[in-house]
């Protein structure tokens, strides 16, 4: 997601930009950011997302639904869409621009994107339809703001991985805030792992009250380590330092009024 200034951008005529990974991205007028870190999008799809919800694996164990929260150009739909090829993965993206769609999945990509960049554009030419494949998997796009969207979910598999990439907490607030977290959190499976690059403050607070459990993210290009989050209370996360831990569990009671389970804050 939202773009740092850490690398070297390459501009085309038609606007994408090249990140330092060699993938592209745009930048969003709007928000005054770029959709992915210039690091790489294609980078971030792979390592912070797909990786980081720990995919394959949670595929080799059964059906999976992915929840694409923020579709945006579609590289973490491609990415997600890739290692599902010939799986039971179901992608439900929301995303609330609609002139966005145009781009989706038509950024500069190698052969092995060939397939799922194709599905891609199919979502974003034809939002709120089921579009299923012959290998198994299944897509959706709900379009309109995730905040009302999340009302329209379809029936989830009994495994999701929450890939939760809007624009950064302070420019696109509404996505990271403990209600629209909350109002996701009921509907999905107990089996679930959710990725987000953030790791401020406020939206681990936010994840917490809404019920998951918290660890630290993988680093990423030039990012920090982000959030890990899972609604599992048996499913091991990547720890933080016993003293972030203690200051979170702290800032919790002291910001949300209330004391935390013992193992919600992963060490
Ligand atoms: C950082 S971009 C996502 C990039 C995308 N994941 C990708 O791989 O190309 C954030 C996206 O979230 C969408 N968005 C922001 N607020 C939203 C909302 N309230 N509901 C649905 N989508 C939203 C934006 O329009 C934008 O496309």
């Amino acid at each position: 997601m939202a773009g740092d200034a850490a690398a070297t951008l390459t501009g085309t005529s038609d606007g994408w930009l090249r990140c330092a990974d060699g993938s592209h991205t745009r930048h969003a007028a709007e928000f005054g950011q770029a959709y992915h870190s210039l690091s790489g999008a294609r980078e971030e799809a792979e390592r912070r997302f797909v990786a980081g919800c720990r995919l394959r694996w949670l595929l080799a164990a059964g059906p999976v639904s992915v929840l694409d929260v923020g579709f945006g150009l579609g590289w973490n739909a491609a990415a997600a869409l890739r290692v599902g090829q010939g799986q039971p993965l179901q992608l439900v993206s929301f995303e609330r621009d609609p002139e966005i769609l145009a781009w989706a999945g038509r950024f500069p990509h190698p052969e092995e994107y060939k397939e799922a960049c194709r599905r891609v554009r199919q979502l974003a030419a034809q939002p709120e339809v089921e579009h299923s494949w012959p290998d198994g998997g299944s897509a959706r796009l709900l379009l309109g703001d995730a905040r009302e969207s999340v009302a329209r979910l379809p029936e989830l598999a009994e495994q999701a991985a929450v890939f939760l990439d809007a624009f950064s907490p302070n420019t696109n607030p509404e996505l990271w805030q403990a209600g629209f977290l909350t109002r996701l959190a009921e509907r999905l499976p107990r089996r679930t792992l959710l990725a987000t690059y953030s790791a401020a403050t406020a939206v681990r607070l936010a994840l917490l009250q809404a019920g998951f459990r918290l660890g630290r993210g993988p680093r990423v290009g030039s990012k920090a380590s982000g959030s890990l989050a899972t609604l599992d209370p048996q499913l091991p996360l990547p720890g933080f330092a016993p003293r972030q831990a203690r200051k979170l569990r702290r800032w919790y009671t002291e910001r949300i009024g209330q004391g935390l389970p013992p193992d919600a804050v992963a060490e």
